[in-house]
């Protein structure tokens, strides 16, 4: 049976306890209404450790004002069927008045790769995921954490973050999870109405696109970039934000796809604001598909 904790210190003294008793520890931070991506990290969370933590928690820090907040689904009953159908352990869903005590003045800021891409369009955005997932990592001090590839930029911050704040954890990054017909998976595409869900393939395509001109040899950014965009324009119901390609370590924008890319793309489709990405690593011996 999958067990529900709410209380943040019952939550860390569970995990060091389990630790101590000599368990290895699989965390996979979510804001809930699973999907199979979410259900993909689980799945190697529970392969690679003895016990398994999930965290439900829609984090007010990293919605801006304008955001979907209070709109964003929510399943407890649902999420927490699918999660024991996977067989963790533990879930925790905390309160947010446990997690941010009012008045909260402490924030973790990354800095440089949180003001492009995403950050970009999303201010205070990865000022709150770093914050969260700090918070987090020392609620379940586990020996690994898991990370969708879709959220590459994400993923990438807070690998980062591990880096330099010296945490004792190993970041897991898995490959995203698509339907059938390419749209990556997540929370928010239940946002998608009618005429846009089909639409919303596009970035996806668009990707593909990219992927075919690097396999004919094409190098050049401005050439795939513009490709890639022409891709999107075919759906006018695709209000693109960003197309970029960056370096995989500074997400600085690259004149030369070569070495390990992030080919990244955020666009508005109706209410939904959705991301894709490819990372790639680009050499004399091909193109491969990271992580
Ligand atoms: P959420 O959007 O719920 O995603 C939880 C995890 O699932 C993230 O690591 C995300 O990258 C991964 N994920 C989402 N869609 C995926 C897909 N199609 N394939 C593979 N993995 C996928 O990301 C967050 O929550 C929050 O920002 C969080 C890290 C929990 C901090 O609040």
């Amino acid at each position: 049976m999958v067990r529900l904790i709410a209380d943040p210190e019952e939550m860390r003294r569970t995990v060091h306890e389990a630790r101590q008793a000599g368990k290895t520890v699989g965390f996979v931070p979510t804001m809930g209404y699973f999907h199979r991506g979410h259900l993909s990290l689980m799945e190697r969370a529970r392969a690679e450790n003895d016990l398994v933590v999930v965290s439900i928690f829609v984090n007010p820090t990293q919605f801006g004002p304008s955001e979907d907040f209070q709109e964003y689904p929510r399943d407890l009953e649902r999420d927490l069927a699918m999660a024991e159908e996977v067989g963790v352990d533990l879930v925790f869903h905390p309160r947010v008045e446990d997690m941010y005590p009012q008045p909260y003045r402490t924030y973790v800021v990354v800095e440089g790769i949180t003001e492009t891409l995403c950050g970009a369009f999303r201010p205070g955005h990865f000022r709150g995921v770093a914050t969260v997932v700090t918070k987090l990592f020392h609620i379940v001090p586990a020996h690994r954490a898991y990370f969708g590839a879709k959220d590459a930029q994400q993923a990438l911050v807070i690998r980062k973050m591990v880096e330099d704040l010296n945490f004792d954890i190993e970041v897991v990054i898995c490959p995203t999870v698509r339907e059938k017909d390419g749209l990556a998976m997540s929370s928010r595409n239940v946002y998608l109405q009618g005429e846009e869900r089909r639409a919303a393939t596009a970035l996806y395509a668009s990707l593909c696109a990219a992927r075919e001109l690097l396999e004919k040899g094409e190098r050049r950014s401005s050439v795939i970039l513009e490709e890639m965009r022409r891709v999107l324009e075919r759906e006018p119901l695709v209000r693109p934000e960003y197309v970029e390609i960056v370096d995989c370590i500074d997400l600085k924008p690259l004149e030369r796809v070569e070495g390990e890319v992030l080919i990244a793309l955020a666009a508005r489709v109706g209410k939904a604001r959705l991301i894709d990405n490819l990372m790639l690593r680009v050499d004399e011996g091909g193109i491969f598909l990271l992580p």
